[in-house]
């Protein structure tokens, strides 16, 4: 009989983590250690540079999550590791620790989607918090600077299934703030510093448009949709993001992005209260109106999906779900439906290990485990 010791691994994009978590409902452990400093000069990730941290960082941050846990590696009952999507380079190097440290110790090996890992995030803080769990099936955005995916999610007997019925058919929602913060000559990643600045900005300044993406017959009959073609689900709840990116940049020449460059460069490490007087307000009305009009296109296409799909309940989950308009309008719009919704807590919203062994748990009590030879898979699916 097994405790339900997982050590979670996570090295898909630029943060080397590990966790241990037990039975997928308490966190003993839970070490990040973040390229964030490292990437933030090229601003943006640097593949190589990724696969060469991740060496230098797996080793000693694996051997924290173990000490912090006040465990031994052989209390250890699985070891689970990140399989894709990400950085092919980045992900092998958790995979060649978690197989190596598998066959070393012989336990088994649990292979997890990191789409599916950032879904379970929400999950293991519901039952820490004992928290009832939700009714089924659940809707799950997942936002992130690489994903923006819908998946309505359901379990029986400890078997988790996905149908992924909403995607971004070009830029991740992360990656819009992303670019947008480059644009307007901020730090990276962007999405904080938009969600910092927003608030002092009249979000009604510019007024931009999302694409409308839609499948002919949907909004006739939607019903019929519903029952006979996944094909129309698979297309008529994705999104793109690649059109308001094109609208800002129009916007932002004009705004003396070369000057805050030039005067943010000579500070190792701004804080809000540098940026912002650099900010003129036409920077912070488009500010303000890019993420107003990010979060009502993200709640429109999160809340159409779950009517549509008749889901009991919401979750959202990536680094994107830590912006803070994004909470405060979907809970409110959930809470007018009387759909219960779930976010991770802040450190769990950013990729981290823990939700890598609590997506484990399930495959551990079904004795589910990848094979001695598992390879990195950088295009990943979840679901059908
Ligand atoms: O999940 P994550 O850590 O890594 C990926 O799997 O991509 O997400 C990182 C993304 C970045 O694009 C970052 O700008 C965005 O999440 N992000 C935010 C906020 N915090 C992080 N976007 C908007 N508002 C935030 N507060
Ligand atoms: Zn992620």
């Amino acid at each position: 009989m097994h405790s339900g010791l997982i050590l979670g691994i996570e090295s898909s994009c630029d943060e080397t983590a590990a966790a241990i978590v037990r039975s997928g409902s308490e966190t003993l452990s839970n070490v990040v250690s973040s390229q964030i400093a490292l990437h933030s000069i090229y601003g943006g990730v640097v593949p190589e540079l990724a696969s060469r941290e991740h060496l230098r960082n797996i080793v000693p941050v694996i051997r924290e999550a173990i000490a912090r846990a006040g465990i031994r590696f052989s209390d250890l009952d699985a070891i689970a590791v990140t399989e894709g999507p990400g950085l092919a380079g980045a992900l092998l190097v958790g995979i060649t620790y978690a197989k190596t440290l598998a066959f070393a110790l012989g336990k088994p090996l649990i292979a997890v989607n990191h789409l599916e890992g950032h879904i379970h995030a929400v999950l293991l803080e519901m039952r820490e918090r004992q928290q009832a769990a939700f009714e089924l099936p659940i809707l799950a955005l997942v936002v992130s600077g690489g994903h923006t995916h819908l998946y309505l999610a359901s379990e029986h007997a400890s078997a988790w299934t996905y149908r992924n019925i909403g995607r971004t058919l070009d830029d991740a929602a992360g990656e819009a703030f992303d670019k947008v913060a480059k644009l307007l000559g901020l730090g990276y990643p962007g999405g904080p510093w938009i969600d910092a600045l927003a608030p002092h900005g009249d979000a009604n300044d510019v007024e931009f448009r999302m694409a409308q993406i839609k499948l002919k017959n949907h909004r006739t009959t939607p019903s019929v949709a519903v029952q006979t073609s996944t094909e129309i689900h698979d297309r008529h709840h994705d999104f793109s993001f690649s059109g308001i990116k094109t609208a800002v940049l129009r916007h932002v020449e004009t705004h003396g992005i070369n000057a805050r460059r030039e005067a943010l460069s000579h500070i190792p490490t701004p804080t809000l209260a540098d940026i912002l007087p650099l900010c003129d307000p036409a920077t912070l009305g488009l500010i303000a109106s890019f993420q107003r009009t990010v979060v009502s296109y993200l709640l429109r296409g999160t809340f159409a999906a779950a009517e549509s799909y008749g889901a009991r309940a919401i979750v959202v989950s990536g680094g994107v779900a830590a912006n803070r308009e994004l909470r405060t309008r979907l809970t409110a719009e959930a809470v007018r439906r009387g759909l219960p919704i779930a976010f991770p807590s802040l450190a769990l919203s950013t990729d981290n290990a823990a939700m890598i062994a609590a997506a484990a748990w399930p495959r551990l009590q079904r004795g589910v485990f990848a094979p001695a030879d598992l390879q990195a898979t950088a295009q990943l699916r979840l679901g059908a």
